[in-house]
């Protein structure tokens, strides 16, 4: 044999006993890198005379070739085999049964706030969004409440450090402000629910620092009581999940809205327990009106063009009311026990179509 054929017969091998690419790489570069077995050999044509260059030319480029393709095909078998592997240790059984043993929780008020974005969507209402730490500016003065306005004690504020300029932020008190935002943000009609967070300084069982609303705002050209009526209906009936709901609208005051009103809901008390839709008693839960013309024109509409109505909702109290929970506090309390026995279940996204709440 040969040198050549022995040389290859000995790189061949190497390749074929390479294990993995690392070691396949090391083979090809001791053969055909730089410095390598076959690389020095053709180097050695150079020095040939021409009628041997003739006859060892072509060996030695063939022997390149072949080994270059023996390289080639081990590395796509290598390639092949660490594919398959993985396939077979990274397999997911995606017909698998959910695990029903899921620890985690979806807290009431995450589901109340799902349950009421579900029902104001369908409706076409769009969800906005403000900040916690508002302007005394947003919060108070933008809805008609001027730096003396009684309203501003009634709402125990926190007070944040005064800045420079003098003005002292505030958390908010309210989710109010979110319909000044919007209404300076955007062009009407406006058609929002913006729920979340907001903060007074009051604890007790029915009361705690930081507690949640919804707000709600419709603003166009002839937006009336009668569709602000039908609006609070077909949540109140949506969110309860009842045929028919009995609401009053009673008379109230609200610096922002004119005129304005509190709604209370048909119910029966049954010792400790509340049941919503049937009995002689009320019980009180929104707060609405037609928009204030001082806080449409603040945000630069024209109050005989444009009219709306708003309400604000308390979400914590709608939550302990349609799930039976009688403590406020227990909401915040972080207590695991509490929320796997009031909590919900992940995957059970409330829907129109397939029910709020199962
Ligand atoms: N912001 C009021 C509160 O916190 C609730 C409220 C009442 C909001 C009437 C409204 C409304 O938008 O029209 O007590």
């Amino acid at each position: 044999m040969s040198d050549i054929d022995a040389l290859e017969k000995d790189i061949l091998a190497q390749i074929s006993d390479a294990e993995n690419q690392a070691a396949l790489e090391t083979v090809r570069v001791d053969a055909l890198g730089k410095k390598g077995r076959v690389s020095a050999l053709m180097k050695t044509l150079g020095g040939m005379s021409d009628d041997e260059r003739k006859v060892k030319g072509p060996l030695l480029n063939g022997l390149k070739d072949r080994v270059n393709q023996a390289v080639l095909d081990r590395k796509a078998a290598l390639e092949e085999a660490e594919l398959d592997l993985r396939l077979a240790s990274e397999r997911v059984d995606v017909t698998l049964p959910v695990l029903t043993s899921q620890q985690g929780r979806i807290h009431p008020i995450s589901q109340t706030i799902e349950e009421l974005s579900a029902i104001f969507a369908d409706m076409g209402f769009s969800v906005a969004e403000g900040p916690d730490i508002e302007t005394d500016e947003m919060n108070f003065t933008a809805l008609n409440i001027p730096p003396e306005h009684p309203a501003r004690q009634m709402h125990d504020t926190f007070y944040l450090e005064e800045k420079e300029d003098g003005s002292r932020p505030v958390l908010r008190t309210h989710t109010s402000p979110v319909q000044i935002r919007t209404m300076l943000a955007e062009k009407p009609p406006h058609r929002i629910i913006a729920p979340g967070r907001v903060y007074r300084c009051d604890s007790d069982q029915t009361h705690t620092p930081m507690f949640h609303q919804v707000e709600g705002l419709v603003i166009d050209r002839e937006t009336h009581m009668g569709h602000l009526k039908w609006v609070l209906e077909e949540f109140c009936k949506a969110y309860f999940e009842l045929d028919s709901v009995s609401m009053r609208f009673r008379p109230s005051h609200f610096p922002f809205t004119e005129p304005s009103m509190e709604v209370d809901i048909r119910c029966r008390r049954d010792g400790g327990q509340i049941l919503l839709g049937e009995g002689d008693d009320w019980l009180e839960i929104l707060g609405c009106g037609m928009v204030h013309p001082n806080v449409l024109r603040y945000v630069g509409l024209d109050p005989h063009e444009f009219q709306g109505f708003a309400f604000g909702v308390g979400i914590d109290r709608m939550a302990m009311l349609k799930y039976g929970i009688p403590d406020l506090r227990a909401f915040f309390s972080g207590d695991l026990r509490w929320l796997r026995h009031y909590g919900f279940h992940s995957l059970d996204v409330p829907n129109l179509a397939g029910g709020l709440s199962r």
